[in-house]
């Protein structure tokens, strides 16, 4: 019998990816975000179409007063969690954050500071149960400030050392961390965007994140190619990078 896992941020493309390779492995699931109409229909589908046990409830990233109650009652509604799928996310709008304050904060409230919040509370239980996995959803502009999206780089590469760290402390627990890094991912949020290549699917993506776990990775890079583009771009001495146009 597989454990049940948490996923927060379930509406999300690559949630809705990783979700489905869960399902197709028998885990049943605990989805987690603000729509709870949509959660429904997603839980419905899962449930349909994998005979898995599926249940829902709201959290926001950046209601943090709220995400210790809400994680108790997924533990409880499900009888415990083997583990958490950490998805949530928020692109947001560089050039508006250059002059509007309140867009710098939502982009690191949802993406670092809830992220952290909601990890702070899955890693404590976890750690008390000395099993399971935590996979958090980084990004490739973590790896190295670039000004089309500093404001969203700067809070997945503080996510990604966050993890790092969460991975170090919970060895000796036998938690399993995974930092995912994400290239270009054909979802909601880079529809439109110019200058996406080798954009991939999310449920390709889905289920490189569960095979990634299954070898026990620690870091992985989806698609793997990024891997390289990335150690690239990070060996570009920095008197160069900052005259390029990225
Ligand atoms: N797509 C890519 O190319 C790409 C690349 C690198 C990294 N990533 C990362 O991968 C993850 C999934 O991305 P995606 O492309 O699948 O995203 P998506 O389809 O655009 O979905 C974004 C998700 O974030 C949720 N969300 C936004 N603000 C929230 C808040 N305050 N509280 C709770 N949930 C909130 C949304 O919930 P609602 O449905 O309620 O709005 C939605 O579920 C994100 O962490 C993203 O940063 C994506």
């Amino acid at each position: 019998m597989r454990g049940a896992v948490l996923i927060l941020g379930a509406t999300s493309a690559i949630a809705r990816g990783t979700a489905v390779a869960l399902a197709r492995r028998g885990h049943p699931l605990y989805l987690g975000g603000r729509d709870e109409a949509e959660l429904a229909r997603i839980a419905a589908d899962l449930i349909i179409r994998y005979q898995i046990k599926v249940h829902w409830g709201t959290v926001d990233a950046g209601n943090y007063a709220a995400h210790g109650l809400f994680l108790e009652q997924a533990v409880e509604t499900m009888g415990g969690l083997e583990g958490v799928v950490l998805a949530f996310g928020y692109l947001g709008d560089t050039v508006a954050a250059r002059t509007e304050f309140e867009e710098v904060k939502k982009i690191m409230a949802i993406n670092l500071i809830g992220a952290v919040s909601l990890l702070n509370e899955c890693a404590n239980y976890l750690e008390n149960k000395r099993s399971g996995f935590i996979i958090g959803l980084s990004s490739v502009a973590g790896d190295r400030g670039r000004q089309s999206n500093y404001y969203y780089g700067a809070a997945k590469g503080g996510l990604s050392i966050f993890l790092q760290g969460l991975r170090n402390r919970l060895f000796v627990s036998r938690v399993q961390v995974l930092t995912v890094k994400l290239g270009f991912v054909d979802t909601g949020m880079t529809f439109g965007l110019p200058r996406l290549f080798w954009v991939a699917l999310p449920y390709t993506v889905g289920e490189r994140i569960i095979i990634a776990l299954e070898q026990r990775q620690d870091r992985v890079y989806v698609p793997w190619f990024w891997r390289y583009i990335m150690f690239i771009i990070c060996a570009i001495p920095e008197f160069l990078f900052k005259r390029l146009k990225l």
